[in-house]
């Protein structure tokens, strides 16, 4: 320092501009090794987890990693959550009414802000553990509010929540008003459950900056949701499927690829900044579309795209290794599951939220504000020495 003012020189330079590399927090959640392919979740390999957990399950392990005391079971999750849905389902009518959201996930953002970060005692929250109200509540209530949304633009009204179902059943009923089928309830489940966390992500980086600054639980989710929903993280699903349509027959498959990387384009659902090889995610997630659809036509032909963008990303970035992320399979699972393609990144957030609350509490215990510093590349004052 020279007086008051910093020289340029006295800065470090930006090594990364997307900050590759920086090792931003320590965490009990999740580790994501991206020369192995191989995710960790509170302790367990993901494809265990997903053995192991149902949705409920996945959260009460996450919570116990984050150091929340008490712990609770899976199923005082499962109570708890039940009545987070009846709660936010109040809600509803509220949200419908003000529709100032182009898509879902906008609606959802809405509905999320909609939430007090220090949730009371009312009526309907009253029997939600005060320790866990808050994040209970962005649970239950991005479920209800996703399938009423889905619900209003097919012009049709909200379902109510039954809170003696699980999470992911009661949201497919209340997305169709009926009781889905137990293997749709599984593939739910295994989808929720591989997405509840996933190492320093954009979105996860958003809600611990945000927790940093005691702004609350729910103020970290809408934040989280807000970096969520761009195409570079969880806003891929929507558009793969919008590409496997465009592509639409199989002798248009390397015509269009090779007509979209030679104009610069990047195909969604595949690239990462971890993973250097196949996402394990993916994986999780084609086994359970193969099991739901029986390895339907629309499947086999999403397979045959992947393979030849694999083959057609591997000629055009020779110096890349870029391999099928979790976001392809996810657009395949949940388009098998019914959910339109709008809702598909809100779907994503109803179980990231588990992952964001965790960090929230993580995060809340390290306690110290998160608050990095910049380079200054611009004029300095007339007169001013800069180096
Ligand atoms: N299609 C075509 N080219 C690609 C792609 C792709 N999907 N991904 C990376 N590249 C190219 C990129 O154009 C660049 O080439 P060049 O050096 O010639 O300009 C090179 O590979 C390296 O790209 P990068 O931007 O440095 O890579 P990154 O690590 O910053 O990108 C990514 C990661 C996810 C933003 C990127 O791969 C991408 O845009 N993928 C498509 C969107 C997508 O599928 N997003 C979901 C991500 S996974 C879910 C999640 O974790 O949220």
């Amino acid at each position: 320092m020279s007086g008051n003012v910093t020289l340029k020189s006295e800065m470090p330079a930006v090594t990364a501009s997307g900050l590759d590399n920086v090792v931003a927090a320590e965490t009990a959640l999740s580790h994501v090794d991206g020369e192995a392919g191989r995710l960790i979740v509170a302790g367990y390999d993901v494809e265990e987890l997903v053995k192991a957990h149902d949705f409920e399950g996945a959260v009460a392990a996450l919570w116990a990693a984050a150091g929340l005391e008490p712990a609770p079971s899976a199923a005082e999750i499962r109570n708890a959550l039940g009545r987070a849905r009846e709660a936010a389902f109040g809600y509803i009518p509220a949200l419908l009414s003000s529709k100032r959201h182009e898509t879902v996930t906008e609606g959802l953002r809405t509905g999320l802000s909609m939430l007090a970060d220090e949730p009371g005692e009312d009526a309907a929250d009253r029997d939600i553990p005060a320790h866990i109200r808050a994040p209970v509540s962005a649970l239950g209530a991005a479920a209800v509010i996703t399938a009423a949304l889905v619900r209003a633009e097919a012009g049709k009204s909200p379902v109510a929540p039954n809170r003696h179902r699980g999470h992911a059943e009661d949201f497919i009923r209340m997305l169709r008003g009926e009781a889905p089928a137990a293997a749709e309830v599984e593939a739910l489940n295994a989808y929720m459950v591989t997405v509840a966390d996933h190492g320093m992500n954009a979105s996860t980086f958003t809600a611990r900056v945000i927790a940093s600054t005691k702004a609350g639980t729910i103020s970290a989710v809408v934040g989280a949701l807000c970096a969520l929903k761009g195409p570079l993280h969880g806003g891929a699903p929507g558009p793969v499927l919008d590409m496997l349509d465009e592509i639409g027959t199989r002798e248009n498959i390397e015509p269009w690829l090779e007509r979209k990387i030679a104009g610069g384009a990047r195909l969604m659902g595949f690239g990462h900044r971890v993973y250097r090889v196949r996402d394990p995610r993916a994986d999780v997630f084609n086994k359970a579309v193969t099991i739901l659809t029986n390895g339907n036509e629309r499947v086999r032909f999403a397979r045959e795209v992947e393979l030849a963008a694999l083959k057609a990303l591997r000629a055009a970035k020779p110096g890349h290794r870029i391999d099928t992320n979790m976001e392809y399979y996810t657009a395949v699972l949940l388009e098998a599951l019914g959910i339109p393609r709008d809702a598909v990144t809100s779907v994503f957030a109803m179980a990231r939220i588990a992952g964001w609350t965790a960090h929230v509490m993580e995060q809340e215990r390290v306690g110290r504000l998160i608050r990095p510093q910049s380079r200054y590349v611009g004029h300095w004052p007339e007169g001013e020495a800069a180096a």
